[in-house]
């Protein structure tokens, strides 16, 4: 007789423990264990979340080199069945070799589930005919568990679910993130003390009421923007460093619709737009992706969305000036080019019409469409092809945490029929899937990728560019990492080549989240270890730190309404020299639309209690050497990009915070 001894970890997470019979069989090349109920000393404490308990199981003979282990319970006399989250199981040979089996799935009834030895194992290197076939099997169950669903056409595609309760239970929200994410405007309102004001369809009749409504919930930087929102040196910053950094390029020659001249930009002679631009000085932002979309209609109320175009200039002293707005794409005489000589007003409404275009796309395209449907897109896809001792699985999964509800909960409450977006943004209803489906055809693969990116938009050399250069050098981090990963599994690209699981994974992303759109550039199919490390980069650079850049200001850039208006209730002046503050406050959404927006984005930025942050992998699904080594790597380099962050952030006027590692969550969790 032989004794194995067995160790098991619940997962300490609400709810994981179990008070039913656990069985366990070993599975091995020369054999196999009979099931046995594991009995612990601990009694109903045994399996209770956070719990080690050990046993020994015995065999008659050596089973050889472990292959999988056979997990299931059974619930006895008047005992229902629960569910229990084992975490991982170690077991120790009788030949005294140690093999880790990482578990992270909830069983919650009686049937057997297998889980892999915790080497990584790729399709084409898996010999053994029960580990092929507990992966075959594994594969089969998670396409019936994870469907691809059609909210709109034209859009990435989505996981199919009508409930969160219907989402398998690994992926769906701890209970900690359930009672937290009370997601209703009303929760948010009765936090910011609004509730009284949320059903008032009244204009606001001056900006004092609004700072009284507002002092209710202030952050360091949503006080700063209240005070210098009408500045055009912050303007300007906030294409760098607010939270639409995507939207500002530099430019080489003014667009053919944009009729600028030295004359308006220069009084002074100062100097030439032509020669400003060959210096690569003057920059633009062109939200042409609006032009001819259906504004919404609000209580009745025609809004109004402009496609704007603005020229900004950057200065000897280093600051990015507004220079020109045109509000419409058209040149027209009732379209003009408000100048920052113009009336107060004039150009502060101006500057106003770009803000609330600025919120739509920065909510539809840079961040709902960029961000949280292709981070799902990627976790579905992996869900359905990888298998969990795939080392992309290994690799990947923690980066795609709660993503599937919080979209789940995204599409329900923000814009569905009766969603907040739908409801109360300018953009939203009929226009808001034009805008996506226009989004997504700007969407090219480069643009995902921030070096790519940032030499496409020409602004290497912009200075105090925080989203740049903290991006750049996250990117770089994340890269070594993947690279050291993936660069240990696949050590040539015809092993990239033969790897179907890999290929069925960037396919489906291709079809389903790209929509067979050979143009984005996205691969169809991986032939290179570069080309794979770069792909997986992207991901994991995605749902991480680009999604922390785009959300986790919004209540800083948008709580202060003027700021970034959800909508606006007048068109935008045809001629100059008309508009007053009486004008800009009509123009401005109404109370109820500006206190129950102020209480979406305070919600959409609140970071909860289990957020977890970047580098963090409190599951352990590697447990070959090298690949801890490279996470442990790759945990003090973001330590150190952290530290340096903080100590620049000292002397910055408005700090950027939101690409600090301890900063970024995971994943798209919020
Ligand atoms: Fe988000």
């Amino acid at each position: 007789m032989v004794v194995y001894k067995v160790t098991v970890s619940t997962a300490y997470f609400s709810g994981a423990t179990t008070i039913n019979n656990v069985f366990i069989k070993l599975v091995g090349t020369d054999g196999e264990s009979e099931p046995q109920q594991l009995l612990g000393f601990k009694g109903a404490a045994t399996f209770l979340s956070g719990a080690v308990s050990s046993f020994t199981v015995s065999c008659p003979l050596s089973i050889g080199k472990l292959v999988l282990i056979e997990l299931d319970k059974q619930s006895f006399l008047l005992f229902l069945e629960d569910s229990w989250l084992p975490a991982k199981v170690e077991v120790k040979s009788p030949e005294g070799d140690v093999y880790n089996f990482p578990v992270y799935r909830w069983i919650t009834d009686g049937a057997v589930q297998r889980f892999r030895e915790g080497t990584a194992l790729r399709v084409f290197e898996d010999n053994h005919h029960l580990g092929r076939y507990s992966r075959q099997q594994e594969l089969k169950q998670r396409e019936e568990d994870y469907r691809w669903d059609v909210y709109a056409e034209g859009i990435p595609h989505c996981i199919k679910t009508d409930s969160p309760l219907s989402l398998p239970c690994e992926v769906r929200f701890s209970f900690t993130k359930t009672t937290e994410f009370l997601f209703t405007v009303s929760a948010g309102l009765t936090e910011l003390q609004l509730k009284g004001l949320a059903g008032s369809k009244e204009n606001w009749t001056n900006i004092d009421d609004m700072k009284r409504v507002f002092c209710c919930k202030r952050t360091d930087l949503s006080e700063y923007v209240q005070e210098h929102w009408k500045e055009d040196a912050f303007f300007g910053y906030q294409f760098l460093n607010g939270i639409n950094p995507m939207m500002i390029r530099r430019c080489e020659a003014l667009p053919s619709n944009f009729p600028v001249t030295d004359d308006m930009v220069f009084l002074q002679g100062q100097c030439r737009l032509a020669a400003e631009m060959k210096k690569g000085n003057i920059f633009l932002c062109d939200y042409k992706l609006f032009d001819g979309v259906k504004p919404n209609v609000i209580n009745g109320k025609k809004q109004y969305l402009m496609a704007p175009l603005v020229l900004l200039h950057k200065t000897p002293d280093d600051k990015l000036m507004p220079i020109a707005i045109q509000l419409k794409q058209k040149p027209a005489d009732d379209n003009p080019i408000f100048l920052p000589t113009d009336s107060q007003y004039d150009w502060l409404l101006a500057k106003i019409f770009v803000r609330s275009a600025d919120f739509s796309d920065h909510q539809l395209n840079v961040h709902l469409l960029r961000t949280h449907l292709l981070a799902e897109v990627f976790a579905v896809s992996l869900l359905r092809h990888v298998p969990m001792v795939h080392p992309l699985y290994k690799l990947l999964i923690p980066h795609t945490r709660y993503t599937l509800q919080i979209n789940f909960l995204a599409r329900l409450l923000l814009i569905s029929e009766k969603g907040f977006f739908t409801e109360f943004a300018a953009s939203g209803g009929e226009g808001m899937i034009t805008i996506l489906k226009r989004s997504l055809s700007s969407v090219s693969y480069s643009s995902l990728c921030i070096p790519d990116d940032i030499a496409e938009r020409g602004l290497q050399a912009v200075p105090n560019f925080y989203y740049r250069d903290d991006g750049l050098r996250l990117w770089d981090i994340i890269h070594r990492f993947v690279q050291g990963i993936l660069g240990y599994y696949y050590k040539n690209d015809s092993e990239v080549q033969q790897d179907s699981e890999l290929q069925s994974w960037i396919g489906d992303i291709f079809e389903h989240g790209f929509l067979s759109q050979a143009d984005t550039g996205i691969p169809q199919r991986f032939t290179a270890v570069e080309q794979l490390v770069k792909f997986v980069t992207m991901v994991i650079f995605t749902c991480s730190a680009q999604h922390s850049a785009v959300n986790s200001g919004q209540y800083d850039y948008s709580g202060w309404m003027p700021n970034t208006p959800i909508s606006l209730q007048l068109p935008p002046p045809t001629t100059k020299g008309t508009a007053s503050e009486a004008t800009m406050l009509q123009t401005l959404p109404d109370v109820g639309t500006t206190v129950r927006a102020m209480s979406t984005v305070w919600l959409l930025s609140k970071q909860s209690s289990d957020f977890i942050h970047l580098g963090c992998y409190p599951s352990d699904h590697f447990s070959e050497e090298i690949p801890c080594k490279v996470i442990k790597d790759f945990q003090g380099e973001l330590e150190v990009l952290s530290g340096a962050i903080k100590v620049r952030n000292k002397s910055l006027e408005v700090p950027y915070t939101y690409m600090d590692p301890t900063e970024v969550e995971n994943s798209v969790a919020i």
